[in-house]
């Protein structure tokens, strides 16, 4: 995934200034924003986990401003979700427009009166589906997409089984309609989603289930006794030659697991669902072939496959899908691919034999947002216009370079540099020490797995963001190895 051509952070000597962040208080959370982060944990909101507030009307392009009036360089971007970065000129138009604001003004039940530009904004959603997915729905969030995405893999599962005994696909028997009502089998039937250990789906009940990331996300939480699959530990770089040998037997390890498991349990499980890369469980990748043998191994034994672009989705991988660039055939797709973040709304795109018929089997109160998909839209203009897939592809060649050649300077501090994109992480020793350290010199990334830094720029990140970014980043790992 690296160009040869790519320069050498260390030798980033060139005035980088215009890319630098302006710090005003001593140390970051200033006083203001701590001050707001326990008013607000007065309120019972969660604040736990806040970082700083924002002055959302003083941010631009990839710099946030917080509350004490410090310009921060963004490279978390509100957990992977700012496309073109603050305050873009385009965006700022669209939503002085008449039209924009009646639509915030009168929020529309999609499911039962949707507004008139309805059927047209769902056709230019279909103009980013994936090959072969020619269907979309829409919804809020995250979440709530991986949640219908399930119900849907549940319905045709069970319109199959029916099938199979020779009954109508969407006939229910009296007794499946009275045993629902008391959560019973056969209308509640013993079925599953499967996932990967690691993998994060959500937070939600039945998401909740499918997310395999971290113990303090699901303890104490019922949860449907759904099987779990190992999820291949790749060692990066993934085409160093040294690598190759190792990561392909390991990759053969999990992909033997899941045609056994599907093997003796197909019947019972719906959907498997996958991330492209593992991003809140570490960001943890694996080859196209992996990808292409979980393909085959789900259509083999008739279990759907869902692809969850929740976090990779829209561009920051290099490519619109992350799953683009496992180059699959059209008949080869995922079944169905769910998208929020970026995207300012959650929903999946399907192949059309997963159409589910029938009243309110798929609905909410919003069913999406059409001020958000019309953002969408002028989103897609501007990665056009602005050519941002190719930047991505150039900035994210200066990231993964410099990640590597860190995760080489201080070996016992730094590991596993890996990317796709400006999609990037690298694994530190301390993690707690160089995130808190990044954020002094006015440079906040996240955090995911057990000890990454995750990168999630937006498409406008820069060239000479990404190599003030490393030269900052060597710099704390230079006085962090001093001590
Ligand atoms: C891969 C993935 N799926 C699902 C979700 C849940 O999305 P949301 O938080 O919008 O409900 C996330 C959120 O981080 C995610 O990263």
């Amino acid at each position: 995934m690296l160009v040869d051509d790519a320069p050498n952070p260390q030798l980033f000597s060139e005035d980088l200034s215009s890319f630098a962040p302006t710090l005003v208080t001593p140390s970051i959370p200033g006083p203001r924003s701590l001050q707001l982060k326990s008013d607000l944990h007065e309120t019972g909101q969660q604040a736990a986990a806040v970082i700083i507030f924002n002055d959302h009307q003083q941010c631009q392009g990839n710099f946030t401003v917080d509350a004490d009036g410090n310009r921060i360089l963004d490279l978390f971007n509100h957990i992977a979700t700012i496309p073109v970065g603050y305050n873009h000129e385009r965006m700022k138009k669209l939503v002085q427009s008449e039209h924009f604001q009646s639509l915030v003004l009168n929020r529309p039940a999609l499911g039962v009166v949707p507004n008139l530009e309805f059927a047209q904004e769902s056709r230019t959603l279909l103009s980013i589906a994936p090959k072969g997915l020619t269907k979309v729905q829409t919804m809020l969030c995250g979440s709530s997409a991986n949640e219908n995405a399930f119900k849907v893999a549940h319905y045709w599962k069970a319109k199959m089984m029916r099938e199979k005994q020779g009954l109508g696909g969407d006939e229910f028997t009296q007794e499946e309609l009275e045993s629902c009502m008391l959560n019973e089998s056969p209308g509640s039937p013993n079925r599953s989603i499967l996932s990967f250990e690691m993998g994060f789906h959500g937070r939600t009940a039945g998401t909740l289930s499918a997310t395999r990331s971290k113990a303090i996300h699901k303890v104490d939480v019922p949860a449907f006794d759904w099987p779990v699959t190992p999820f291949p530990h790749i060692q990066h770089p993934m085409d160093d030659p040294q690598n190759i040998v190792s990561n392909t037997k390991e990759e053969d390890r999990a992909l033997a697991s899941l045609n056994d498991l599907l093997s003796q349990r197909s019947e019972s499980i719906s959907a498997l669902i996958v991330e492209p890369i593992l991003s809140e469980g570490g960001d943890l990748h694996a080859s196209p072939r992996f990808f292409k043998g979980v393909r085959d191994i789900t259509r083999k034994h008739g279990v759907m496959m869902i692809v969850d672009e929740v976090q990779t989705g829209l561009g920051a991988t290099g490519k619109l899908w992350a799953h683009e660039h496992w180059n699959l055939s059209e008949a080869d797709s995922p079944d169905l691919m769910t998208f929020a973040k970026k995207c300012q709304l959650g929903g999946y795109f399907f192949r059309p034999e997963f159409a589910v018929e029938g009243n309110m089997r798929i609905f909410n109160t919003w069913m999406g947002e059409p001020t958000k998909i019309a953002l969408l839209e002028e989103i897609l203009h501007i990665i056009e216009d602005e050519k941002l897939l190719d930047r991505v592809q150039h900035v994210g060649n200066i990231l993964q370079k410099g990640l590597q050649s860190l995760a080489e300077d201080f070996p016992n501090e730094l590991s596993q540099p890996r990317g796709q994109g400006t999609f990037c992480a690298i694994d530190a020793q301390q993690l707690d020490l160089v995130h808190s350290k990044l954020l002094q010199r006015g440079i906040l990334v996240g955090k995911c797995g057990s000890n990454a830094i995750r990168l999630r720029p937006s498409l406008i990140f820069e060239e000479g963001h990404a190599k003030f970014f490393l030269r900052e980043f060597r710099s704390i790992m230079e006085d962090i190895a001093a001590v």
